[in-house]
């Protein structure tokens, strides 16, 4: 693990245990900044104790006393009779471990307090009604008395609150009322000050730990914020100020003075200035389309790093969607000035599986776009109030989205892209597969907006944009491997090859799903396998019904059994689109399998749509 993942790890784990007990702080304190402290000290029925009284004769001198070992001698009344206490030993807290006596001041006689003196003493601090129930000596550790180190009397009182009165067994002081609220009081402290094993003060090991890991939490926090900045990744609000880039466009190699909002990535700037760089995953740094030059020399992002070559890292080669405007003057991309940008309206809209919505567009006048298939298309999604679930949802499928709350998100827009399921030689409508995207409180700008639309609304998309197409080669098997909304642009090549003739060689489609329902265009490829001979269907679920009868488990299950004889004489190339996880898989096996990498085509939009 790198260093920056070590930090990084740390960061999250302290964050938890700080954020805990940064929870229990804010409630106790709220507590205590709410509470009568009068009533939650105990003290409801407490009040204190006059037991001064009048000599009734002399005292014998204190000097006659038999112990001569005394630091101190004091004279102190107890239920009006005066009292020598004796004190050998005085420690700087009361609660701390002391030798004391005490002496009747009349005789001179050793004196102990007993149960009948307490309970008296007792009720004398009382002002409640209840009556005593029980009294007794209790040693160290006193459960609620948990600093005191010397041995006390303890009377308890019969009342609602439980109230319990303590003694000093060498003084006849009363040391605490403990009740009801008191022992409330003593929980919200031991939260507060982490006092988890009853030590009664904030200075234990708990709370010093505590100190250590937000001051680890401060220095990871640091060292990431030190990382970010260093990586350019630090992106700090700077309102909508803006910043003029000089912009090369190839392969015209026209420039153009682009005023961007300098706290945007260059992707989403250059977006926001009509020009589209290819961004397949949205700006979710995983696809590497992003591609741009930069005349500075510009720190490596981890993406930049994995997606890009050293020679391109070396040649000034970034990621737009990692990088910000702000530290940046002089670009060059490869893409034009200006696209074609086109306002859609929506002419159906309907689910195909549990999660994926089809929705057809036409553009203004009924007017045919050009495209190749497998082409896709960048919508613009103005920022607003989107829904986390979709409200046409049919009855069928509500069983899937049970899990799913209800109610809003608000976001600030984007851009996102989608593939045609379709190409132009079929008609005018533009078909695209949006597969609807679920966060925890939130869900997928685009999925949400184009799943939220109704016949008629309007849409702006530029594009089409084609890097992801079925060679020109005529005599080559073709294997298409996709599953969820990555079966749009496979479905537009099959088409595509299927116009093209049926003495076409043959085409192969390897379609994951989990289920019958998450099988989208099934009959359809089902019939064209029934009528076409060179096309071949191999749907395979990873959690059928029990009326399956297809392939079960998962697409690269059915690839390591297909691959032999894909490779037995024939050129075969393999066309990848659906979730990265299975991409990476796939390709994996193929490669393995000793495909040549030019034979494998792959669309990547694992994430940002
Ligand atoms: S890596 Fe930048 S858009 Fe995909």
């Amino acid at each position: 693990m790198s260093l920056l993942g070590f930090t990084k790890s740390i960061h999250k784990w302290v964050s938890v245990a700080v954020g805990l007990q940064v929870i229990v702080w804010i409630g106790t304190g709220g507590y205590f900044a709410l509470v009568d402290h009068h009533v939650a000290g105990g003290n409801a029925s407490k009040t204190s104790v006059n037991h001064q009284g009048v000599k009734t004769k002399p005292l014998i001198p204190w000097m006659n006393l038999t112990e001569q070992s005394a630091e101190s001698v004091k004279l102190l009344w107890i239920l009006e009779q005066p009292y020598y206490q004796v004190i050998h030993t005085k420690p700087e807290h009361r609660y701390q471990k002391h030798y004391v006596q005490l002496f009747d001041a009349y005789s001179g006689e050793l004196f102990v307090l007993t149960e009948p003196f307490v309970k008296k003493i007792a009720n004398r601090s009382y002002t409640g009604t209840a009556n005593v129930i029980a009294v007794s000596l209790v040693k160290p550790p006193v459960r609620e008395l948990p600093r005191e180190e010397n041995a006390v009397w303890k009377v308890s009182f019969d009342d609602p609150s439980h109230t319990n009165v303590y003694i000093d067994k060498n003084s006849g002081r009363v040391i605490s009322h403990i009740d009801d609220d008191r022992r409330l009081r003593d929980l919200m402290f031991r939260l507060h000050f982490m006092d988890y094993g009853n030590s009664g003060s904030f200075n234990h090991w708990l709370i010093v730990s505590a100190a250590g890991l937000t001051l680890a939490l401060s220095v990871t926090g640091g060292v990431w914020l030190i990382f970010l900045f260093k990586s350019g990744l630090l992106r700090v609000p700077l309102a909508k100020s803006r910043k003029h880039l000089s912009v090369r466009h190839l392969p015209s190699g026209t420039t153009s003075d682009l005023a961007l909002p300098k706290a945007d990535t260059i992707l989403n700037g250059l977006v926001e200035a009509g020009v589209f760089l290819q961004s397949r995953c949205g700006g979710g740094g995983t696809c590497g389309t992003c591609k741009f030059k930069s005349s500075k020399n510009l720190p490596q992002t981890t993406a930049d790093q994995d997606l890009l070559s050293p020679e391109q890292l070396n040649r000034g080669y970034r990621l737009a969607c990692q990088h910000f405007v702000s530290g940046i003057e002089q670009i060059e991309i490869d893409a034009p000035q200006e696209v074609q940008t086109y306002e859609l309206t929506t002419v159906e809209t309907k689910f195909i599986t549990p999660f994926i919505k089809e929705i057809k567009f036409t553009a203004a006048g009924g007017k045919r776009i050009p495209y190749r298939a497998g082409a896709y298309m960048s919508f613009i999604i103005p920022g607003g109030t989107n829904f986390i679930r979709p409200k046409d949802l049919p009855q069928h499928y509500e069983r899937y989205w049970q899990q799913v709350p209800s109610g809003t998100f608000t976001h600030q827009g984007g851009v996102r892209h989608y593939s045609l399921a379709t190409y132009d030689s079929l008609d005018n409508k533009l078909i695209f597969n949006v597969r609807w995207q679920l966060h925890e409180s939130a869900a997928g700008l685009g999925s949400s907006y184009l799943g939220a639309l109704n016949v008629g609304d309007k849409v702006i998309a530029s594009g089409p944009f084609s890097d992801f197409f079925a060679s020109e080669n005529e005599v080559v098997r073709r294997v298409l491997i996709g599953a969820g909304s990555g079966l749009a642009p496979l479905r537009a090549i099959i088409w595509e090859q299927v116009e093209l003739g049926s003495d076409r060689h043959e085409t192969w489609l390897i379609q994951g799903a989990r289920n019958e329902d998450e099988l989208a265009y099934s009959e359809e490829f089902e019939t064209l396998s029934e009528e076409m001979g060179n096309f071949f269907y191999l749907p395979t679920l990873s959690s059928p019904s029990c009326n399956w009868k297809g392939k079960q488990g998962y697409v690269q299950q059915v690839i390591l059994g297909q691959i032999k004889h894909w490779l037995n004489g024939e050129v075969t190339e393999f066309y990848l689109c659906g979730p990265s996880k299975m991409m990476i898989e796939v390709e994996n096996i193929l490669i393995n399998s000793g495909v040549p990498s030019e034979l494998i085509f792959k669309d990547d939009f694992s994430s940002g749509r």
